[in-house]
């Protein structure tokens, strides 16, 4: 099985849930500390080892498509005034990294913006990383480990990987929820990554409906015939085109797996952890992380 090197992020949202504060910014460009919060997003994805990242926009966004972008007359005036560490630091992308853009189009769900990458991604292999979810980059190298341990697994053994992490009673109908095998019982491992089989998803269930408290995180490390089931996917849960039904199609086919998460996320795309976040973050970096 070959390595992914591919990934996805989805960013044509409106992010209705942070306005005002994303109403003429992207909410993936609101800061984090120091840092834009899709930065922290990106960066994480170089360092499990993706090589081609498939940014999923919107016409209205295309700030962030220039946040990845050289820009050449800022870096000339910065160099002219002798601030070369400062343009240095600007131009942090490795040379073997590109960064595609890709319109949505229409606003038709989760699932229809990963289709969306498909004439960019093509017969890869891919991991999903969505922006809102941020992974904690300060305690001890665990930001680079889930991904890099999903798509290690991929490589293994070919099982599409979802990250899963235990999340409370309150919180289930937020996010898609996994569905094990009668026979697992899992238990939060707090030093090690754990990945077994899934036996479907259900999204934003009520509690009653929970089938379990492991959520859907927001990474994920898919087989490309998860192309198939997305294209033959239709509208569900809240009018959208979802992406747990196409892993649920995925499932009936071919093995899938829940990979447990280490550390901590953080969600950006929801005004109060945001603002949660976003004092982590500083308070962190006002303490020299970073
Ligand atoms: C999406 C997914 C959901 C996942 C969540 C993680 O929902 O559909 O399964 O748990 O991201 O953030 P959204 O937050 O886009 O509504």
């Amino acid at each position: 099985m070959k390595k992914i090197t591919h990934a996805v992020i989805p960013v044509a949202g409106f992010g209705t849930r942070m306005l005002p504060l994303s109403k003429a910014v992207p909410k993936e460009l609101l800061p984090l500390g120091n840092r834009p919060a899709i930065h922290y997003v990106v960066e994480e994805a170089i360092a499990a080892g993706i090589k081609h990242i498939v940014l999923v926009g919107h016409a209205q966004k295309s700030a962030i498509e220039n946040y990845f972008d050289i820009n050449a007359e800022l870096d000339n005036q910065l160099r002219v005034k002798g601030k070369d560490a400062l343009a240095d630091s600007l131009n942090w992308l490795p040379e073997d990294v590109t960064i595609s853009t890709i319109r949505q189009g229409k606003a038709l769900g989760l699932g229809h913006a990963v289709l969306a990458a498909r004439p960019i991604i093509g017969q890869h292999d891919f991991a999903v990383l969505l922006p809102d979810v941020v992974l904690d980059p300060f305690t001890t190298d665990l930001k680079n480990d889930n991904l890099a341990f999903m798509l290690a697994e991929f490589a293994k053994r070919g099982h599409s990987q979802i990250l899963v992490e235990k999340v409370a009673d309150e919180d289930v109908s937020k996010y898609g929820i996994a569905k094990l095998d009668e026979n697992v019982s899992f238990e939060n491992s707090i030093d090690t990554n754990v990945s077994f089989k899934v036996a479907g998803f259900v999204e934003k269930p009520s509690l009653a409906e929970a089938p379990s408290r492991l959520a859907v995180v927001g990474r994920y490390a898919f087989s490309n015939q998860i192309f198939d089931y997305l294209a033959d996917t239709t509208a569900s849960v809240g009018g959208e085109i979802q992406l747990t039904d196409a892993i649920d199609a995925l499932i009936s086919q071919q093995g899938v797996e829940v990979t447990t998460m280490l550390g901590c996320s953080y969600d950006a795309g929801d005004m109060r952890s945001y603002m949660q976040a976003f004092i982590y973050f500083a308070e962190r970096q006002l303490d020299g992380d970073k």
